[in-house]
């Protein structure tokens, strides 16, 4: 089902790539559009790109291609910064749209960015907030009328446990909070309808599932019923109603435009642009679908052939991202081995090892291959090896 979508990365030679859920590999389109923007628009074009190579509409034409892979309806989602700043950037507006409370409940599952950014800005605003931090499975009952909005990420970085995002969205409202998902872990892994749920805003990066690149710029969703009602605290030019009429004081632009902040990067964008060629003609009930089953088989060869690792995700997939984890307490060790012999996953301390089960370009085979190489470097205990002892930056 997925042979075409395949052909549209490159993957090296010899390496079966379980990481996608952090960097996604390099779509083949992308070299070709980033040459042609190089050359072609920025080389000839030079400052009057901005016009007319359709540069400055770039964060809301391609906000609508993600915002389709989430649910979003056109005109609700815009492209730009990281997602540490759009985490802020949501959150400040959630606060602002419910002044009379004082608490942001969060969970200790949540990435550990969206809980600093959210630290900083309550330190900022100094209006006596306080980050409430509960355990993911306690998230439902702390849902209380003291809650100003509920930050949380959707499937959680570690363990891949998925949180039910229409049932706490509806249960936030019922008591009146304001809802901000981060969708990291769920954009381009599985169906995400922010829309249907109800959600009030959502954040994501771009370069895990969606294939943007390293660096590739994050989304922001607004609801449409709300969004004329956001003042945004990050109130840079290009989100002013006349960026070129060079106002000295601030005034907010229409709907998802008023979230942009500075110049966009048009080069990333651009390869951005070309990575989201690949869901062209892709149901991401296929993708799920197919996800599930590989996720299933890794864990099913795991366990039968390494009993040494431990599952550290939900079994149940329905409660699963699309990610697996085991926990070793050698797990950085192993993860090297592993690399080491083309399976490339990743690592999370203390002891979790990562793979992400991705269908647009792994397939049974690649799983098949990648049990049977972990279960020998399990039987040869080849993580005991000193090459593989010595800790990098990036784990
Ligand atoms: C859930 C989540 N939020 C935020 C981030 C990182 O944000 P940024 O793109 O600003 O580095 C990550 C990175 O892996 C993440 O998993």
């Amino acid at each position: 089902m997925f042979s075409a979508t395949r052909q549209r990365f490159h993957l090296p030679d010899g390496v079966i790539y379980l990481d996608g859920n952090s960097l996604g590999p390099l779509p083949v389109a992308a070299r070709e559009k980033v040459a042609s923007l190089l050359d072609g628009q920025w080389g000839e074009y030079l400052i009057r790109g901005w016009n007319q190579c359709g540069w400055m509409d770039a964060p809301t034409r391609i906000g609508d291609r993600v915002g389709k892979l989430i649910g979003a309806p056109v005109g609700s989602v815009v492209m730009g910064d990281t997602l540490s700043i759009k985490v802020y950037q949501a959150v400040s507006s959630a606060l602002e749209l419910n002044p009379g409370r004082r608490i942001i409940l969060s969970d200790t599952g949540n990435f550990p960015t969206d809980l600093y950014m959210v630290q900083g800005l309550l330190r900022s605003l100094d209006r006596g907030y306080t980050l409430k931090l509960v355990e993911p499975e306690e998230v439902a009952g702390a849902l209380d009328d003291s809650v100003a909005a509920l930050l949380l990420t959707q499937v959680d970085y570690r363990t891949g446990r998925l949180h039910d995002m229409p049932s706490l969205t509806q249960k936030a409202h019922a008591a009146g909070i304001v809802t901000v998902w981060d969708l990291a872990h769920s954009a381009g892994a599985m169906a995400v309808d922010v829309a249907s749920c109800d959600v009030d805003f959502a954040v994501g990066c771009t370069y895990k599932y969606l294939n943007g690149g390293p660096g590739a710029p994050a989304f922001i969703y607004v609801a449409p019923r709300l969004v004329d009602r956001v003042r945004p605290a990050l109130s840079g030019w290009l989100g002013h109603a006349e960026p070129f009429a060079f106002e000295l004081s601030y005034a907010s632009g229409a709907g998802i435009d008023r979230m942009r902040v500075g110049t966009p990067p048009v080069i990333a964008l651009a390869a951005l642009d070309a990575a989201l060629d690949a869901w062209d003609g892709v149901d991401m009930a296929d993708v799920r679908r197919m996800s599930v089953e590989l996720s299933e088989q890794f864990i099913a060869g795991v366990e039968s052939q390494c009993p040494e690792l431990v599952l550290a995700s939900p079994r149940n997939s329905e409660d699963r991202g699309s990610q697996v984890s085991f926990s070793f307490a050698e797990g950085f060790a192993l993860m090297q081995a592993l690399i080491a012999d083309g399976v490339i996953g990743d690592f999370r301390a203390p002891d979790i090892v990562r793979f992400a089960f991705t269908p647009l370009y792994i397939d049974r085979h690649d799983v098949t291959r990648a049990i049977g190489i972990l279960a020998d470097i399990m039987r040869d205990r080849r993580w005991e090896s000193t090459q593989f002892q010595t800790r990098t930056g990036v784990t």
